[in-house]
């Protein structure tokens, strides 16, 4: 199973699934790991396990269609079987979709349909839930709707941050990405 990883950010799930490769957790090839702007961290921790890489930035693109193609393109080039949005802030359009049918998964840090986009761990703490969680899900057009394939729960303690919750939400989304993948995997 060949995987291309996206990213925008700290890439912590990025490293679960590299761990989990390198030690055997997970029987997958990642193929490359991308990201849509310059000097992320997750491209670093790719590039420092001896990942390919390849950013597509967003800045670079005066056309928001101009910028999914390219990048469409470049993860196409590696063949990969599933793509994974590892923190990867960004929709992309119908046509990278339809490039990879059903193989374009994502994770959030809500319980979903609840709290969807850029703020979910924010957004369930400001809401007083007891209760939140993660998702890992077929991506499709939408901001964090798609099929669900995963969900774990997580409790809110009286005295959360939201860094403090989405720390502990993350032990969680690693766990649940690294077995659905696996579970993609053996089905295959
Ligand atoms: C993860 O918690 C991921 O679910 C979230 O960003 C974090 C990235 O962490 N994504 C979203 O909120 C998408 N709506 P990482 O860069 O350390 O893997």
């Amino acid at each position: 199973m060949r995987i291309v990883l996206l990213v925008s950010g700290t890439g912590s799930n990025l490293q679960a699934v590299i761990d989990a490769v390198a030690s055997g957790g997970l029987d997958a090839e990642i193929a490359a790991v991308g990201a849509d702007r310059r000097g992320t961290l997750g491209v670093e921790r790719a590039a420092r396990a001896g990942i390919p890489t390849f950013v597509v930035d967003f800045a670079d693109y005066p056309e928001r269609s101009a910028w999914n193609d390219a990048l469409g393109e470049a993860v196409a080039a590696y063949a990969p079987d599933y793509v994974v949005s590892s923190g990867f802030m960004r929709i992309v359009d119908q046509g990278f979709l339809d490039r990879f049918p059903n193989r374009y998964l994502n994770t959030h840090p809500a319980l979903l349909p609840s709290f969807p986009g850029a703020h979910g761990v924010r957004d369930a703490l400001a809401y007083g839930v007891k209760v939140t969680g993660c998702t890992v899900m077929i991506a499709d057009a939408g901001v964090d709707t798609g099929p669900i394939l995963a969900q774990a729960p997580v409790a809110v303690l009286p005295d959360d941050t939201e860094e403090s919750l989405h720390e502990r939400i993350k032990v969680e989304e690693r766990r649940l990405l690294i077995e659905t993948l696996r579970m993609l995997g053996s089905a295959r």
